[in-house]
């Protein structure tokens, strides 16, 4: 039935500006998610360089984000200032960022109290408005942009360009408030603030940098992209690509090295801002543009063993309203439809990740041929409990007399420490050493091998070739194959 809305008296109910404007204020971005919120409309926009400034002078910092895209004329600048400038419902460009038309208002004001935006098509003169707080609550009382511009030489920067456009922050209050020129401290904080953004921006924005799309400088530096999966590290392993949702969605899996694999320097880049461990899970990217960064989106938990576990999900612009994609472009849910389906292809990804984790990155030839893989330690179960035994077929254990050291290995797996151990990876992740890692254990290391050797050439009558492929299978000589070939 079609209301007849003629028959209702009316009163306006128009938003008083300055508490709208104010409530803007409070939608909960970070610095980086708000700067990010900008490069997605340089990026909309076609630019190929984008650079970010800042102009440290305590409270009164400027900050400043320009693009070569295609700059906005005047009616289309005016526009972009208005708050909800674009229906959220309409039909976007492939490779539009944007949805709520509110990301340039709201990124902003998150961060500060007056912002202008300068802008220039090609061939054309630049234009420049200004949203000004302060003349809002003090004057205008109205929605209404003003025509000023900071001090700077913004418009030769303009000039320069055949066509973009400059967005400036003033009076970062949140960050900034009180805070003098000459205070060092607070210019150190500032700093640190400022390698949040820039790391930030180089994983939000990796796929572009890397696929030579775009080019970010931070202050006059090009940020480095950071690829979370390693890609290009041989000891990274790649899952199929799966498609899913009509093939609309592309999910795709990697575990990553384990450490034993990694240099120190990788290790430290790779384990990314938040650490190994809370960089698990899926990567959701819209139109290559990273939303989420390592959460499980609510399916499983994030576990110490499964932290190389890193999930790659590609989505279009077109499937926003099914994954409830946010105002800050930093949330994203996925469908129920789809749930089961992710499950699924993450736990194969898991379980993997599981392997190389507690295999020290040993491709394990669980059997190959009629050889097992012999770890020292197995794990057993019983009545729903966990226990841990030694392998009494492990070739170094079957060279010994096994009824004089039976009681000492019982003794050791009953008192193994598990609760001490459990907790102090889970707090102190990748503290431990791997086995025999330590200077003063490598000459044991070597005479346990030659011990083993012998009993695998005296015993098994194996030829040295044969004995020496059969210890890249023994635990922990598996991990130290050059030793092996040395013998
Ligand atoms: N750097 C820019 N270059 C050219 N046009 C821009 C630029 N920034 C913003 N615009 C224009 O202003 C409009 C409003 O931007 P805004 O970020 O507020 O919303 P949006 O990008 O449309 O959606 P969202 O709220 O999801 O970010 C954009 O749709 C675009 O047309
Ligand atoms: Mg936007």
């Amino acid at each position: 039935m079609i209301t007849d809305y003629s028959k209702y008296p009316t009163a306006d109910a128009a938003p008083i500006a300055v508490n709208m404007l104010e409530s803007f204020r409070a939608v909960g971005y970070s610095m980086e998610a708000a700067v990010a919120d900008i490069l997605d409309n340089s990026i909309s926009a076609g630019a190929k360089n984008i650079w970010i400034d800042f102009d440290w002078n305590g409270a009164a910092t400027t900050f400043s984000l320009k693009d070569d895209g295609c700059g906005m004329t005047n009616d289309e600048l005016i526009n972009a200032m208005r708050p909800g400038s674009r229906d959220p419902n309409e039909e976007r460009d492939v490779n539009d960022l944007g949805r709520f038309g509110l990301g340039l208002k709201t990124a902003s004001f998150s961060q500060c109290r007056k912002y202008t935006v300068i802008s220039k098509k090609q061939s054309k003169e630049p234009v420049f408005w200004t949203w000004d707080l302060d003349y809002v609550y003090h004057h205008a009382k109205e929605w209404k942009l003003i025509a000023s511009l900071p001090n700077g030489n913004w418009q030769e920067q303009i000039q320069n360009l055949s066509s973009g456009t400059i967005v400036i922050w003033q009076d970062l209050d949140h960050l900034l408030k009180g805070i003098a020129a000459e205070n060092q401290k607070a210019y150190n904080k500032f700093l640190q603030t400022m390698e949040r953004v820039k790391k930030h921006i180089a994983t939000v924005f990796h796929r572009y940098i890397e696929g030579n799309k775009i080019k970010i400088f931070f202050s006059g530096r090009e940020v480095e992209a950071w690829n979370p999966f390693l890609i290009h590290h041989t000891a990274t392993q790649n899952f199929p690509e799966e498609p899913l949702h009509n093939g609309k969605i592309i999910v795709r899996g990697f575990v990553l090295p384990h450490k034993s694999k990694l240099t120190p320097e990788e290790f430290r880049n790779a384990e990314g801002v938040r650490g190994w461990n809370a960089q698990q899970g899926f990567y959701v990217y819209r139109n290559e543009r990273m939303l989420v960064s390592g959460e499980w989106l609510g399916l499983f938990r994030k576990e110490e063993h499964f932290k190389l576990a890193r999930i790659m999900i590609d989505l279009p612009n077109s499937l926003d309203g099914e994954w409830q994609i946010d105002i800050k472009k930093s949330v994203a849910r996925a469908p129920f439809g789809l749930k089961d389906n992710l499950k699924a292809y993450a736990s194969q990804v898991k379980a993997q990740a599981v392997e190389v984790y507690r295999h020290r990155g040993k491709v394990v030839q669980r059997n190959s041929g009629t050889q097992y893989f012999q770890p020292v330690w197995i794990e057993k179960q019983k009545d729903g409990k966990r226990y841990y035994e030694i392998n009494q077929e492990h070739p170094f254990i079957t060279s010994m007399d096994i009824k004089t050291i039976k009681p000492l290995l019982r003794l050791l797996e009953e008192t193994l420490p598990v609760p001490l151990i459990v907790i102090n990876e889970s707090e102190n992740p990748d503290s431990f050493f791997r086995p025999f890692e330590k200077m003063a254990a490598s000459n044991e290391l070597k005479e346990l091998l030659k011990t083993v050797y012998k009993s695998l050439l005296n015993n098994n009558n194996n030829t040295p070739e044969q004995a020496k492929s059969r210890l890249l299978l023994i635990e922990p000589f598996n991990e130290y194959p050059e030793l092996i070939e040395c013998l």
